[in-house]
């Protein structure tokens, strides 16, 4: 598939008006991806787990307009109050998708969103946000020729979503998905995200990955300041290098179970995206000082008990703790007793393994 498939040569029927509903969660990746070209191109492959209760829910309301000028029009309500923080991001996306809707500048939307999880927890909405508003637009295109298949319909959800937020184009469907061309991954491309259908192995189902909100700040570097570090970054083309070869491992551990091997690698890729971004120039420091205390306090544990907890990092000082759900009490019960203290007023998420969006 190109981009060129993704322009539609239906003719436009307009509707007069009417009103979609989407459910899309957060994921988190497990091999991350850090670094752009153009157009929201990845400069390595990436995958990803799909999470459960970390979602926004949107519902877009149309209207034809009678005159319709050359600008988009929209409002955005978030969490039930009119917000206008959100629109020029909005407004960004909407400028990179016209091509590819073309009823877009016809209708006047509402836009009326809402997070799952607690706002400002430090936890990325652009992926759930981005996604839900791309799947209720593909509603609408849905609407408009019939025709669409349930393939083309997540494909092209999957691509435009990506033009909102690079990682958002995970966050469609599947509890695994791929983003990014790679040999040993079926249909996998840069243009949208894929479902891993390779095999899995059954201690994956029902993983549980609890977010410890260490700081729920404002992000202090947005990740487009963040992946333009890569650029001219002196250690930029090793590490594509190895996130193509730790997507190979990935695929290899998935099958066989290999909890030990899982662990190792997803921890070496949240430190190397730290570490990307402490020696980029400008560098930055993403952990706090309880961050540190999470991570060698996992590592104790895991040490003295040989339970399989392991953790991951966003671009942010927040820890999500990975485990398999027949360790889930004594897991549960460490972090209660040990972690939440580390958490800024004791918040903390628990999140699963989930299966996609949801249409409402
Ligand atoms: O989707 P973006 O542009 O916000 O980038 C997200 C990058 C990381 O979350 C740090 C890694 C990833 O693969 O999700």
């Amino acid at each position: 598939m190109t981009e060129s498939n993704f322009i539609p040569n239906y003719n436009l029927t307009l509707l007069k008006d009417g009103k979609v509903s989407w459910a899309s969660p957060s994921n988190i990746a497990l091999v991350k991806y850090w670094g752009k070209k153009e157009n929201q191109i990845p400069e390595n492959p990436s995958i990803s787990f799909t999470l459960d209760a970390c979602k926004t829910e949107t519902e877009l309301v149309f209207e034809a307009r009678q005159n319709t000028e050359d600008s988009f029009s929209f409002d955005v309500f978030f969490e039930g109050e009119k917000n206008e923080a959100f629109k020029p991001k909005i407004e960004t996306f909407f400028k990179r998708i016209q091509k590819y809707l073309p009823f877009l500048k016809q209708y006047h939307f509402t836009i009326n969103t809402a997070n799952t999880f607690p706002h400002s927890s430090g936890i990325a909405s652009s992926a759930s946000g981005m996604s839900a508003l791309a799947l209720c637009l593909m509603s609408i295109e849905k609407q408009l020729n019939p025709e669409i298949t349930t393939a083309y319909f997540n494909k092209k959800a999957s691509f435009l979503a990506r033009l909102g937020s690079g990682s958002a184009c995970r966050s469609i469907e599947g509890d695994l998905v791929v983003w990014g061309q790679h040999n040993d991954i079926e249909e996998s491309s840069d243009l949208y995200g894929v479902k891993f259908t390779s095999e899995v192995h059954p201690v994956f189902k029902n993983y549980n990955d609890t977010i410890l909100l260490v700081d729920k700040g404002e992000k202090q570097v947005s990740s487009t300041v963040g992946h333009n570090l890569m650029y001219n970054h002196p250690y930029a083309q090793n590490r594509f290098k190895q996130a193509v070869e730790n997507i190979t491992a990935m695929k290899t551990i998935l099958k066989s179970g290999d909890l030990k091997g899982f662990i190792a690698l997803l921890e070496s890729e949240a430190l190397t995206l730290h570490a990307m971004m402490m020696t980029s120039m400008p560098y930055f420091i993403l952990m706090k000082p309880n961050t540190l205390e999470i991570i060698n306090k996992i590592w104790e544990f895991r040490a003295q008990t040989g339970l399989h907890i392991g953790f991951t990092l966003d671009a942010g000082a927040n820890v999500h703790v990975l485990f398999p759900d027949d360790e889930a009490d004594k897991i549960n019960d460490f972090i209660n007793k040990e972690l939440v203290a580390y958490c800024q007023n004791g918040h903390y998420i628990c999140d699963k393994i989930g299966f996609g969006a949801k249409q409402l």
